[in-house]
């Protein structure tokens, strides 16, 4: 991959359509079908070690805090480890407690971020081990941290982050898997996993096929006034991130919640003119999700539902490819990044550099 724009009129369109081949590459030479597990060279720690950590805290900026969340659950639903995410900037700021069971994790696509750079600054001078789960090769980040693992998605020029935080993602998946099967992951479990992560390039290539339908739906939302993404658990980072590059790229106003939280005051702002995009994998959370569809519908709210099937409730329906639960976030998030193209190209945005906005945030 190259700086060239390969026939696309943005970097934001050749770099979501590069991700089949991305994801290709963050997998490549790293599974190891003998013993179910993956191989991460740049870890540099032992199983032993791995068995040691109690918690799992994940740092990060923008994107790379949402491709963290997503990551936490992975740990946590593979691991089995208490994993959270948090961002760097808030975690650098409170005066954090430093727990020496604790394993850190900084995430960035640059390597450059100030505020994530200072926080793992912060970590290792208070003698924690930091591990990073970057992008560019060689970049700060990269440097101070203890080990990490490579996200190679390949340059990412769009301001706006699509394959890096697909990638991310990916990265995470071995990660969790990793940590998994040296503890109580079985061999079952992680064929299951593998089998999955092998999927996912071309369940990419067909989500990206479908684009021609998402173009059509994002026409018709361009116009809200505002916009509320909901998900549950796995679905809310996912929604999380697709609200942001929303934001970032139409200037569309948007909201991400917890699904369940609807209720608690969102559910307020609901009427015909802001639409909902609810994230419904087909999961055990699956009954409480289609509740939510009608706590909306009923207050006249329009519905693109992103899920494994048709919800007759919801006015569109994006149906993305099944893959196993825990991955599933990996894929609900693709057509939401086409919808957030589109939107800002019906908008007649500056795609690769929206207003107001940088690659990398290198200062305070
Ligand atoms: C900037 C960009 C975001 C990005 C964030 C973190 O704010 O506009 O798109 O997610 O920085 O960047 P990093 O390089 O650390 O992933």
């Amino acid at each position: 991959e190259s700086y060239d724009m390969a026939g696309h009129d943005t970097y934001m369109h050749k770099e979501i359509c590069e991700q089949p081949d991305a994801v290709d590459r963050v997998l490549r030479g790293r599974i190891d079908d003998r013993f179910a597990t993956v191989h991460l060279g740049g870890l540099g720690i032992d199983a032993r070690e791995a068995r040691g950590v109690r918690r799992v805290k994940i740092l990060g900026c923008g994107s790379a805090y949402h491709a963290g969340q997503i990551g936490a659950q992975m740990i946590e639903e593979l691991a089995r480890i208490p994993a959270d995410a948090e961002p760097a900037s808030e975690f650098r700021y409170r005066n954090p407690v430093v727990d020496p069971d604790t394993l850190y994790i900084a995430v960035s696509q640059s390597g450059e971020t100030y505020d994530t750079l200072a926080a793992v600054q912060e970590l290792k001078r208070k003698g924690a081990r930091v591990l990073g789960v970057v992008n560019v090769v060689g970049s700060a980040i990269a440097r101070e941290t203890d080990g990490g693992v490579y996200v190679h998605a390949g340059p990412e020029v769009c301001v706006v982050s699509t394959k890096c935080f697909t990638n991310t993602a990916v990265a995470f998946a071995l990660l969790a898997l990793h940590l998994g099967r040296v503890r109580d992951l079985s061999v079952a479990d992680g064929r299951r996993i593998i089998e999955g992560l092998r999927r996912l390039p071309e369940q990419i290539a067909e989500i990206l096929n479908g684009e021609d339908e998402i173009k059509r739906l994002a026409a018709r939302y361009a116009d809200a006034k505002s916009m509320m993404f909901v998900g549950r658990v796995r679905g809310y980072p996912v929604a999380r991130e697709a609200s942001l590059k929303l934001k970032e790229v139409s200037y569309v106003h948007a909201e991400a919640y917890p699904a369940s939280e609807l209720k608690h005051g969102p559910l307020a702002l609901i009427e015909p003119e802001v639409p909902s995009v609810a994230i419904i994998p087909d999961d055990e959370l699956l009954e409480k999700n289609r509740a939510t569809l009608e706590e909306i519908k009923a207050r006249s709210g329009r519905i693109l539902a992103v899920g494994h099937r048709v919800h007759e409730i919801a006015d569109d329906t994006v149906v993305v490819p099944r893959n196993e639960p825990e991955l599933d976030p990996i894929l609900l998030g693709v057509p939401l990044q086409l919808l957030a193209y589109h939107a800002a190209l019906a908008l007649g945005r500056d795609i690769d550099k929206p207003r107001n906005l940088a690659k990398s945030v290198t200062v305070e």
